[in-house]
């Protein structure tokens, strides 16, 4: 079912686990991300980036989380928001289009000039009843790069992060605090800096670079305030990997839905794993749910 973020965050922090805000680049990987949370009975935030927007179109890309939401995740929550939006008229076209939660990321400019616009935004949004979260040390790398070392992650400053979530009243907040987009062997997660952020803002934090961070790591991030934690390039390896691996094959074969077929299982089960590891995974009791 199609469900506000908030509702999902909350019963996640209630519970003490994290949930999976998962890209999604088309319909198939929107199938394969409702289909892991109906076999994991898992919460999941589906995400586009403004990029999935200019590839699906804002419209269709609504209409095909929510009819998916609704009619293969019946008994599952499912949320829609906005990844990484740096153009306004992105976010306000999510805010009006009914996702329930937009990221605008003005982390490239100096803070005054983040907390101004960021600011704009949680005015707009909040009266529509739509979450947002801001960022506060842009995280860098590539969404879909695939191993080797990133140089120089940058660090969010502590009273920076502390300062941008008191001024912008932004619901959740995205720091850098070692993890970068992409999977590379040298990410990591400043524990002590989150404990801070956390026990200073108390808002639910969002992880950045999911993909690539060694599972320990991840665990103790979800222990020390981490509520959503964001997987890019894992989906997209899985299905690209996939479908490469059938059309090599079998080249003869003409059919898009036994090309595309085992991208959907892919990320299927590569959300499931993500699942899995944020505690998400048997959270939702299906009896308790009213359909
Ligand atoms: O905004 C998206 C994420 O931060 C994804 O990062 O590509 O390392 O999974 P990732
Ligand atoms: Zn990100």
């Amino acid at each position: 079912m199609l469900d506000h973020i908030k509702n999902i965050v909350k019963e996640a922090e209630k519970q003490g686990y994290a949930v999976g805000a998962f890209n999604v680049h088309g319909l198939e990987s929107i199938l394969g991300v409702a289909q892991a949370a109906v076999e994991a009975k898992s919460p999941a935030i589906i995400q586009v980036s403004e990029g999935a927007i200019d590839y699906m179109g804002l419209k269709p890309v609504t209409h095909l989380v929510s009819t998916v939401a609704k009619n293969v995740a019946t008994q599952v929550p499912i949320a829609l928001h906005l990844d990484h939006g740096k153009k306004l008229d992105y976010v306000l076209g999510c805010i009006n289009a009914g996702f329930s939660s937009v990221h605008i990321d003005a982390s490239h400019l100096p803070l005054d000039e983040n907390i101004a616009l960021t600011k704009q935004v949680v005015e707009i949004a909040h009266n529509k009843d739509v979450w947002v979260q801001g960022e506060v040390g842009a995280i860098m790398g590539g969404h879909g790069d695939n191993g080797g070392k990133i140089e120089d992650i940058p660090i969010a400053e502590l009273d920076e992060v502390i300062k941008f979530v008191k001024e912008t009243g932004v619901d959740t907040i995205a720091a850098a605090v070692g993890t970068a987009h992409g999977v590379y062997d040298n990410e990591d997660i400043l524990i002590d800096l989150l404990k801070s952020i956390k026990t200073a803002t108390k808002i639910p934090f969002v992880l950045h670079g999911g993909s690539g961070v060694k599972v320990n790591k991840i665990e103790e991030s979800i222990k020390n305030g981490v509520n959503i934690i964001n997987i890019c390039s894992d989906i997209k390896i899985s299905f690209t990997d996939a479908v490469k691996k059938y059309c090599k094959d079998n080249p003869k074969d003409t059919d898009p839905r036994h090309l595309l077929g085992p991208g959907i299982e892919a990320v299927k089960n590569k959300a499931i794993e993500h699942m899995k590891i944020l505690g998400s995974a048997d959270k939702v009791k299906l009896a308790n749910i009213k359909t």
